[in-house]
């Protein structure tokens, strides 16, 4: 049986938000160095991504490298921003095929220019798919966005471009670097950790958290699909009654 079956069309998420962690772990099992876990990693990364344009969901944001992650040490940043290079170039043109568009999260001006520039021209070239939006988090972390958005609203109220009472939570929405996309119903994180580690702190009010001991190399579609599942079978309230939400049904 698959837990694909399970899943109601009309029902399924909008937006899927995953943080992907265990690879160094996953190494670790099998006695090799954590690059090797990250590069099984983008092999899951690939599965996600095409049970998501199976599914014909909308967003998909993968949490790919925090602010933090600069403090790994330096032969491990390498490897995983020349997997990065990597991947972007051996899968850029699946990803056109099948109507991607990719986006990025974070301060990508800290990456290595090669991939900066690489990202940049994949963006462009996918700008118009209007398929799976697969925004990559990279360099991002919540508390870095959100006091960019408090330093540019800020700035708008010193140039009297906007009053006090114009600042509210759509104001607030719209100067995240996720402005054009809408908060995830479904966040996803691998490896039995019960964190959120900076990511999409502001997005995620409402969301749905769902927690896998299963390591990032191994998750596959099926992981997926269970997820979606699992997410399907909850009543999703905010902040009204059970009772309100059946009728309104
Ligand atoms: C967390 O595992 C994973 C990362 C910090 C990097 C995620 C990168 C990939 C999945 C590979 C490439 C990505 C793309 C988009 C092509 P960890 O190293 O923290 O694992 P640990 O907690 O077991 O040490």
């Amino acid at each position: 049986m698959s837990y694909k079956n399970l899943i109601i069309k009309e029902n399924r998420p909008n937006h899927i938000a995953i943080i992907m962690d265990g690879n160094g772990r996953w190494a670790k099992k099998i006695g090799n160095i954590r690059l090797v876990g990250h590069k099984k990693g983008a092999n899951s990364v690939n599965e996600v991504i095409e049970a998501c344009v199976e599914l014909e969901i909308k967003y998909l944001t993968l949490y790919a490298f925090s602010t933090e992650n600069w403090n790994r040490p330096k032969t491990e940043i390498e490897g995983l921003m020349s997997l990065l290079l990597s991947t972007l170039e051996k899968e850029l043109e699946k990803l056109k095929k099948h109507g991607v568009r990719l986006k990025t999260i974070g301060d990508i001006s800290k990456l290595p220019q090669s991939v900066e520039l690489k990202l940049k021209k994949a963006i462009e070239e996918t700008a118009t798919n209007t398929g799976l939006t697969l925004t990559l988090a990279l360099s991002y972390s919540s508390r870095w966005e959100i006091t960019e958005m408090v330093k540019s609203i800020v700035e708008k109220y010193k140039n009297t471009e906007i009053t006090e009472n114009e600042i509210t939570s759509n104001l607030i929405e719209s100067h995240l670097s996720t402005k054009d996309i809408p908060d995830p119903e479904l966040l996803i994180r691998t490896s039995g950790e019960y964190r959120l580690s900076n990511f999409l702190l502001w997005q995620i009010a409402y969301t749905e958290l769902y927690f896998t001991d299963t390591l990032w190399p191994d998750f596959k579609k099926e992981d997926l699909y269970k997820a979606i599942a699992d997410y399907q079978k909850r009543e999703r309230r905010f902040g009204k009654t059970g009772e309100q939400i059946s009728n309104e049904a």
